[in-house]
């Protein structure tokens, strides 16, 4: 297979770059995918969620190469798979990947074992002798070995879906990719998924999952949420949950993003501000000058916590210093006040938490300041 050498912008162990996907359509173009950049480390277990149509699929189908991208490259490990040619697709995807469709697809006239040994068949990955065994101890792992034997007519969904996941895991590849794996199950058989996919996890298997079910989504590692075909910030989202979709990616695009080396002032009190921040990374610290008396530590914020909606909101200059913790950078990403002012007057509900923080942040600012 034609190995490419690695572009120097690469970054995670499954990496998406500019991944644009376009359809013809009737009434013209339509784009699907509008540049997605995204990475995925080893070992990590990534929900994918976002609404109907939003582009979950076209995604998962990018990193399996079920489909290809208009423009932009997606790398697994070390293959470029955007530049594969159909064949060696089947190949590299046999492989390496371990698919789960939410409608199971095990073939209906080959039993449970047969269906588990067709990936080892079509890769020649181990010897005959060995992908029966190899089968067998899959079934296993999924408790459906008494079943072995039996065609999947004879199954429930949940049973199905176990044995998909074993077919998934039959050539031991590295990534398992699943849309909506529990979208056809009942909750209790959707748990029972879930917790095989964290014991894969653990394992070391990188695991990518489209989901509908936002309490499953938020057991998994990490969540990306894909809006209009566009990833919206994972850390708007945590720190402003309940703006729209809409909205968070309205946010995500006019986000700066800022680093600063440990110890260094992020915002210094009495000097002008007209951001609202929220932490990526590291620990930002928040001082308060005291009159006659040194300055005083009073919170400390991490990835997802936010810090200037006082002053975003109100106007006037910071009420605080903030600095990077003595130990670790920090990063943040910064919203101009126009565009928090904005959403803030287009949701309710966000305005009445951040008006809750303001409160409860500036009494706790009087009392510290005594
Ligand atoms: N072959 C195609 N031709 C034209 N448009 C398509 C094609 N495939 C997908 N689309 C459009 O792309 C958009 C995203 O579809 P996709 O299936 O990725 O969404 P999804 O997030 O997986 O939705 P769902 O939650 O319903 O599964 C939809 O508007 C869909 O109509
Ligand atoms: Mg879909």
């Amino acid at each position: 297979m034609g190995v490419q050498t690695a572009p120097v912008h690469r970054r995670g162990f499954i990496s998406l770059r500019g991944v644009t996907k376009s359809y013809k359509t009737g009434a013209g173009e339509v784009a699907v995918l509008k540049g997605v950049d995204l990475d995925f480390e080893r070992g990590e277990f990534v929900a994918i969620i976002g609404k109907s149509g939003s582009g979950k699929s076209t995604l998962i189908n990018m990193l399996t190469g079920i489909d290809r991208p208009t423009a932009g490259e997606v790398w697994v490990g070390d293959t470029p798979v955007h530049t594969l040619s159909e064949g060696q697709m089947a190949v590299w995807r046999g492989r390496n990947l371990g698919i789960v469709f939410q409608f199971f697809q095990l073939l209906p006239m080959l039993s449970l074992v047969e269906n588990v040994m067709l990936p080892m068949d079509f890769c020649n990955m181990y010897s005959t002798r060995q992908r029966r065994e190899r089968a067998m101890r899959l079934l296993e792992l999924v408790d459906m070995s008494e079943h072995a034997h039996k065609l999947p007519s004879a199954l429930s969904g949940g049973q199905q879906q176990r044995v998909a996941i074993a077919r998934a895991l039959a050539n031991d590849p590295p990534v398992i990719v699943a849309d909506e794996p529990t979208g056809n199950l009942d909750s209790k058989t959707a748990e029972a998924v879930f917790a095989l996919f964290q014991q894969l996890t653990a394992q070391g298997k990188t695991l990518i999952m489209v989901t509908h079910d936002s309490s499953l989504a938020q057991r998994a590692g990490r969540t990306v949420l894909i809006a209009d075909g566009e990833i919206v910030n994972e850390y708007v989202a945590r720190a402003l949950p309940t703006l729209t979709h809409q909205q968070m990616l309205h946010a995500t695009r006019r986000l700066k993003p800022m680093h600063f080396p440990a110890g260094a002032t992020i915002l210094q009190e009495d000097t002008h501000g007209d951001h609202f921040f929220i932490v990526t990374g590291g620990t930002a610290n928040v001082f308060l000058r005291r009159p006659g008396a040194s300055d005083v530590m009073v919170a400390s914020y991490g990835p997802g916590q936010y810090f200037g909606e006082i002053e975003a909101l109100r106007g006037g200059k910071w009420r605080a210093t903030i600095r990077a913790a003595p130990d670790t950078p920090v990063d943040v990403v910064a919203l101009d006040r126009e565009t928090f002012v904005q959403l803030l007057a287009e949701s309710d509900a966000t305005r009445q938490i951040i008006e809750q923080v303001v409160q409860s942040r500036l009494a706790e600012n009087v009392a510290s300041r005594l």
